[in-house]
């Protein structure tokens, strides 16, 4: 034993001694580059050690850059920066685990940074203040904190922060941002306040997509969606709300989609609903015994996976009876099933 013991020491020093000691952002990682043209080959470069990338790229096709699987703790200022080319940028499953102030500067093509896969706990105010991309990928992370106003200003259409640990939703992170589909999936919401995405883009003919699905959503509040008059999809399949306030859709004008399968609702009314136009309304996998026909306005309608009951299914079919068009409803099934 004492032998086995006495030659690693004896070597470990010296293999040591044969690297560089000094050692910067980027230590010993593999970058891939790749130009638009599809006919030009990837190209790959090895950085021994350095704190900044743009002198290796800046002479090459490299509109799309990949740093993947590499071991890169911590992006300092300009790390990131004078990247004049590239559109597509990914730094993900890096262990990046902090970020910088004035890590990512001039990039002025950039379209899509992916930063999904790392450690990041922390998104710091002004982190991406000047980026002009359009998707941004968080998601995979470790966030649990993100600084007043980190999103404001950006004009993103796509923002991924799924399977995060995000525990409480601020307005103010989207101040001014121009978010189309917000993906917040799989974090650890509990509550969302009213006017929640108020402060956010109000795209002129566009609509936006908000997306919980896998919270810890209870409840929703009154006027929780209030300040943006449509909502392409509201997504909060997987929470665990027993029940919605009424008046939760107060200023809303109309929702394409409203998913709220898995959750334990055991009651959606006609005074939750309001004069909200939803067009496809997914209610599986819930708690509901009935519904009322007062609110069957909607084009589609799930509803499997509930304890319905027979009698509510009697009352859905002398509606039928007087209506031409509820096809929709799969009433057949629900007529062998209900209980
Ligand atoms: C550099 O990284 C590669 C794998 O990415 C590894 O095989 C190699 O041992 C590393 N070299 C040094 C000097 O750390
Ligand atoms: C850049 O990323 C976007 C989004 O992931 C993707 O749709 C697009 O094809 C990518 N562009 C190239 C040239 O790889
Ligand atoms: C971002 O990177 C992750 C990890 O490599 C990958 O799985 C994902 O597909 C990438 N996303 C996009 C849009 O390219
Ligand atoms: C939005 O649509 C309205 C009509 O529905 C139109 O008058 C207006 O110019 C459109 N705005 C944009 C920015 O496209
Ligand atoms: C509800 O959640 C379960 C477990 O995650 C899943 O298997 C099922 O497909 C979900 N149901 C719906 C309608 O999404």
């Amino acid at each position: 034993m004492f032998l086995l013991y006495a030659s690693i020491a004896l070597i470990a020093p010296y293999s040591i001694g044969c690297k560089p000691s000094k050692s910067g952002v980027f230590d010993n990682v593999t970058v891939l580059i790749k130009g638009l043209d599809k006919t030009t080959t990837e190209d790959s470069i090895l950085i021994e050690f350095d704190d900044s990338l743009s002198k290796y790229l800046n002479n090459k096709p490299s509109e799309i850059v990949i740093i993947r699987n590499q071991f890169i703790p911590k992006l300092e200022t300009n790390s990131v920066a004078d990247l004049t080319k590239v559109q597509n940028l990914t730094l993900a499953g890096n262990g990046i685990r902090e970020i910088q102030q004035g890590t990512f500067q001039n990039l002025p093509n950039l379209k899509v940074l992916n930063l999904s896969r790392n450690s990041i706990e922390e998104v710091r105010i002004g982190i991406f203040t000047d980026l002009r991309m359009h998707d941004l990928y968080l998601d995979h992370n470790k966030i649990s904190r993100i600084g007043y106003k980190a999103f404001s200003k950006l004009h993103l259409k796509n923002l991924f922060l799924r399977n995060n640990r995000i525990s409480r939703w601020s307005k103010d992170w989207f101040a001014d941002s121009s978010v189309l589909v917000l993906d917040m999936g799989y974090n650890l919401i509990e509550e969302l306040p009213p006017n929640a995405f108020h402060l956010m883009s109000k795209p002129a003919n566009n609509s936006m997509s908000i997306i919980f699905t896998g919270n810890q959503v209870k409840k929703l509040n009154s006027h929780v969606f209030s300040g943006v008059s449509t909502y392409d999809r509201i997504v909060l399949d997987g929470n665990s709300m027993d029940r919605l306030a009424p008046g939760v859709f107060d200023g809303v004008r109309r929702v394409n989609v409203l998913n709220l399968n898995n959750n334990s609702l055991s009651e959606v009314n006609a005074d939750v609903l309001g004069t909200v136009q939803i067009d496809v309304l997914m209610l599986e996998d819930n708690k509901l015994r009935c519904l009322s026909t007062d609110i069957f306005r909607m084009e589609e309608l799930d509803i499997d996976g509930n304890p319905i009951s027979c009698f509510c299914v009697k009352t859905w079919l002398d509606w039928r009876d007087r209506h031409s068009n509820p096809s929709i409803y799969h009433i057949t099934n629900l007529e062998e099933e209900c209980i």
